[in-house]
């Protein structure tokens, strides 16, 4: 379809100065939403509508003293003040979301993906264990050796502007994974490149995991958040969507 505003010329006159048209902004958004990586299913969630309802104010978490309703709020705070930091100066702390299983830490990760990619972002999400599969299969030479796309992910997952290191597990890892990890995290360390890494690993155990320099590494560069739910909020959609029928 031809763009009614530019001819798919890509540009328009705006008092006289040519300016991008819409057509082409929402285009390259769109490829800015692919090539992040995001998946499909949080490609729609926000930070305005992450629902508190999930969160109870009448359990305490023993660590922190706090209600999981009043974790939530500091979790969705934190969220949204990493939005203005970074579009402040994108050279700035990351965060680091733990919780149990289905609270919601994947999904402020992508709400932050959200609003800065339509703001113009680079961002990257990766699944560590997928991060990982794909860039060992690249050193695999019995796997099509001129596939170089593999290659790109490990140097994208270093520059890239924002990076989301997804469900940072209770794998064995291997020295080469946990090295692969460090050669990541100590780089964008060193350029002051912010990443956000969710987990459910307990703080104390993610250096058992990932060894000694990275952890440090990445509670230097990470700002911590809890967020803690009594049932899985995949469980209670679940339940929701069924009961509507
Ligand atoms: N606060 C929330 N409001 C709305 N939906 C949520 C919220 N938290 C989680 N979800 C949804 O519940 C599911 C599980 O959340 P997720 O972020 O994947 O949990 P975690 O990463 O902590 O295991 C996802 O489908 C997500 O979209
Ligand atoms: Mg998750
Ligand atoms: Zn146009």
């Amino acid at each position: 379809m031809t763009c009614k505003y530019c001819g798919d010329r890509g540009i328009i006159l705006k008092d006289d100065v040519a300016v991008p048209c819409s057509c082409v902004k929402q285009a390259s958004l769109e490829n800015m939403i692919r090539n992040s990586n995001l998946p499909e299913n949080f490609i729609n969630c926000s930070l305005e509508n992450f629902n508190f309802k999930y969160y109870t104010k009448d359990i305490k978490d023993p660590e922190t003293g706090l209600s999981y309703f009043d974790l939530a709020k500091y979790a969705h705070k934190a969220a949204d003040d990493f939005i203005k930091r970074f579009l402040a100066d994108p050279k700035t702390d990351g965060l680091l979301f733990t919780g149990n299983v289905g609270s919601g830490k994947t999904y402020l990760a992508c709400g932050i993906a959200n609003e800065l990619l339509r703001r113009g972002v680079l961002v990257l999400f990766v699944e560590v264990s997928d991060l990982l599969d794909r860039i060992r299969s690249t050193y695999d030479h019995s796997r099509s050796p001129d596939d170089v796309s593999e290659y790109k992910l490990l140097e994208t997952a270093r520059q890239v502007p924002l990076l989301i290191l997804d469900d940072l597990g209770a794998h064995n890892y291997t020295e080469w994974n946990k090295n692969k990890i460090y050669t990541i995290i100590n780089y964008r360390l060193n350029q002051r490149l912010p990443v956000i890494v969710t987990t459910n690993i307990k703080l104390e155990d993610i250096m058992e995991y990932l060894g000694e320099r990275t952890t440090s590494r990445l509670l230097e560069m990470c700002r911590l958040s809890k967020l803690m739910v009594d049932i899985d909020i995949r469980a209670l959609r679940r339940r929701e969507k069924d009961s509507k029928y």
